[in-house]
């Protein structure tokens, strides 16, 4: 149980101090009944602002399909981020909404979305293997032998410590290639490709874990359930 201008502030209504202003304005109750005491300690299901149920007071996860030309980082000298696409009163929430990993600013897809940094750990921890695929266009056609390097779990990018994982490459044009990446070293997609003489075009992730956008528009989010991954 959180105190009342607390919970409010976290959720991202207003500021602690403008939350005291409507706690003794009369805005908020608990249980049904008016609540004047700000620093009284409620369970959030049982609080309402203006008569509505507040708004995921467990926490958020959204699946987010991610333009290009936006940043997944907070920083604004960084330029436009994918949180700009998100309702003000989420975008204020603390915790933060983070991205779970990220994609280049232009990289497109499938990206998560949570203020729940347990399983931002869970989902980025190299341990877990989740599967990610990449849909890439090159500028030329890769070298025979690409698909077994990848998936032989030797292939040495500058600078790194460790190998990259076995990955599954499948090669579905002359130019056109989905990899699949069980790890998210920084501009991994780019880099293998890049270690072989190929230049990515362009980058789009298609799957995350179980996960698929289908047909979800470009910029638009859909919601899930905390538990999407409680069994992988
Ligand atoms: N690999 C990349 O090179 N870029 C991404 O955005 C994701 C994976």
């Amino acid at each position: 149980m959180r105190r009342l201008d607390q919970l409010l502030a976290n959720l991202g209504y207003c500021s602690r101090r403008d939350a005291r202003d409507w706690i003794r304005a009369g805005r908020v109750t608990v249980a049904g009944k008016v609540v004047d005491d700000f620093g009284k300690k409620a369970a959030a299901a049982e609080v309402r602002v203006d008569g509505e149920s507040l708004d995921h007071p467990a926490g958020l996860l959204l699946l987010l399909h991610k333009p290009t030309g936006l940043v997944c980082s907070h920083e604004e000298r960084e330029g436009p981020n994918v949180y700009s696409l998100l309702p003000p009163r989420w975008r204020q929430r603390n915790p933060v909404v983070t991205s779970i990993g990220r994609l280049d600013k232009d990289t497109s897809g499938l990206l998560l979305l949570t203020d729940q940094s347990a399983l931002v750990h869970q989902l980025t921890s190299p341990k877990h293997k989740v599967p990610k695929v990449y849909q890439a266009t090159l500028d030329r056609e890769p070298p025979a032998g690409l698909a077994e390097l990848f998936a032989a779990g030797t292939l040495q990018l500058e600078g790194e410590m460790a190998p990259c994982a076995p990955a599954d490459l499948r090669l579905t044009g002359p130019l056109t290639a989905e990899l699949t990446l069980t790890e998210g070293k920084y501009h991994q997609v780019r880099r293998m490709f890049a270690s072989q003489g190929c230049i990515v075009l362009t980058l789009h992730r298609a799957g995350f874990g179980h996960l698929e956008l289908g047909d979800l528009p470009t910029g638009q989010w859909r919601e899930l359930p905390l538990d999407a991954f409680v069994n992988g």
